[in-house]
């Protein structure tokens, strides 16, 4: 029997700059999302890449006096060290220069333009090459663009348009007819009455932005940059054309497009037109994720030098540090505040005093006590009953990944009140074989649960009881074969003042 597939998606990163914290974040929810559907034994695929056309990076390779694919190829070096550094596990990190993407995205364009719903017209209006939209009047702040806070642009220049007006419709059946496919329940209806306002036919091509996938009719364009960019979630997996050979393109359509909610509206309204106009499937749900902001709550600034980068986070902690922090400390679909005393806070307290302690004192214990073997025992059906599996099951399904995580670290809370109450250095006989049992075969199932959220923690409570990483299957109590031998390792996580 074929394996359930699940296509999950990040936003393609502008590389006009190093990668920040945001960047990491939703990599990192990606992340854990992609491996606990591998846990449950889904087979996955975890697309995630760079964004590397337009007005935005021709600015920004100007200013760096670079040619764009030179300025390119050198910062997505960064995007790919970030992802490195996180333990991202994706299967594909694409990038909208690749050869094969470039035919799709161009194909797309084609299919489209062929069946009479691209036309070529005049654009005269407002755009802010920061994120890349066009905009009215208004739509701007004072002549800024809403989201940026920069001067927008005036353009007037001929242009292709998608008759995207004559989606208006369709588009709001589909997200009032299927409640998942916008994500958290707020945002659909906040797109839903955006779109009830009717769409506008969109300018798709640039004459004057050089940088860009050629338009295929005519080459003295280039395709708007998202035009281009959202069609990487179907090129990346050879979606495209529809009678593709490519093995992957069962994964269309994609399960979830992980993005943050400044960029909703062009994964809803934009893309979903762009998908009924080449009679390609819709994905299945777009889910926003809030900001990560200053400690204070504010927006982070490069001007105000404000902007935390991951990767110094990464060296100066660890990655799991990181992970958990986020993944912890923001309610999933909100925003968030990030700071270092923050993320100490957690690490000393639930990470070193709870899940590190409680490492630390089952395997000290067992190699004191047992010179290091499992004795055979089952494990104390009190403890059992503390674990709350379907729960934390649901809270996954239900993509609430900070509460999922909480109720994991509730029984590694759980176990370390049952070293507290039982003292096992004072129990003999068949009671220490229990006790002690029971907490090894407790640690090796919250190894489990928490390797889609920190997995080299995961990886390094199994190398110290010597178990195999296993699957959501395996947990269950009284797995750990008696015999076993465990051996301490080195600490999981230092305390900082
Ligand atoms: N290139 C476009 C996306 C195209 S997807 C077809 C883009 N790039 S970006 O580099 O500006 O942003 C990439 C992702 O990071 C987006 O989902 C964006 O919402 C997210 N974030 C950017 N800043 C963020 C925070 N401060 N916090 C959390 N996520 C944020 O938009």
């Amino acid at each position: 029997m074929s394996k359930d597939k699940f296509y999950i998606t990040t936003a393609i990163d502008y590389p006009s700059g190093k990668p920040h914290i945001g960047h990491a974040y939703e990599k990192v929810c990606a992340d854990c999302i992609a491996r606990w559907n591998r846990l449950l034994g889904k087979e996955v695929f975890f697309l995630t890449g760079t964004d590397e056309h337009g007005s935005k990076i021709q600015k920004s390779a100007k200013k760096a006096g670079k040619e764009p694919k030179q300025y390119v190829d050198e910062m997505v070096v960064f995007f790919k060290e970030l992802c490195e550094k996180l333990n991202i596990s994706h299967n594909r990190f694409i990038r909208t220069t690749d050869e094969d993407h470039v035919k799709v995205s161009q194909g797309i364009f084609k299919k489209i333009h062929d069946s009479g719903e691209i036309y070529l017209g005049k654009y005269s209006g407002w755009y802010c090459s920061e994120c890349e939209t066009f905009y009215t009047e208004k739509d701007l702040k004072e002549g800024c663009c809403p989201t940026h806070e920069k001067k927008a642009e005036w353009i007037s220049e001929e242009s292709y348009f998608f008759k995207m007006s004559a989606y208006t419709e369709k588009v709001l059946d589909y997200l009032e007819k299927n409640s998942n496919s916008v994500l958290p329940a707020g945002k659909r209806k906040e797109i839903v009455n955006r779109v009830k306002g009717g769409l506008n036919d969109l300018s798709v091509s640039r004459a004057n932005v050089p940088w860009g996938i050629p338009v295929p009719i005519n080459d003295k364009h280039t395709q708007y940059v998202w035009m281009n960019a959202l069609i990487n979630y179907v090129s990346g997996v050879g979606a495209f054309p529809l009678d593709s050979k490519n093995e992957l393109k069962d994964f269309w359509p994609a399960d979830i497009h992980l993005i943050g909610k400044d960029i909703l509206w062009h994964h809803t309204a934009i893309w979903f037109s762009i998908l009924m106009a080449a009679g390609i499937e819709l994905p299945k749900t777009v889910f926003a994720h809030g900001f990560i902001n200053t400690a204070s709550g504010e927006k982070m600034s490069k001007s105000k030098g404000t902007v935390v980068d991951p990767v110094e986070i990464c060296d100066k902690y660890s990655a799991d540090v990181l992970r958990y922090f986020l993944l912890r400390e923001v309610p999933f679909g909100q925003d968030g505040n990030f700071s270092e005393e923050a993320m100490t806070e957690r690490l000393n307290n639930e990470l070193a005093n709870g899940l590190g302690n409680l490492v630390n004192r089952t395997i000290v214990l067992i190699e004191k006590s047992f010179e290091g073997v499992v004795p055979d025992s089952k494990t104390d059906s009190d403890l059992q009953k503390k674990l709350k599996l379907g729960k934390i099951k649901k809270l996954m399904e239900g993509l609430e990944l900070h509460h999922a995580l909480a109720e994991i670290f509730a029984f590694v809370a759980a176990c370390n009140q049952f070293v507290n109450e039982k003292e096992p250095w004072k129990l003999e006989g068949k009671e220490k074989e229990q006790a002690l049992y029971s907490l090894a075969d407790s640690l090796r199932i919250i190894a489990i649960l928490l390797q889609p959220f920190i997995p080299e923690t995961s990886e390094k409570i199994n190398a110290q009881l010597n178990a195999e990483p296993g699957s959501l299957a395996d947990c269950e109590f009284n797995r750990l074969k008696a015999g076993t031998k465990v051996k301490k390792g080195e600490v999981l996580f230092k305390k900082v003042a």
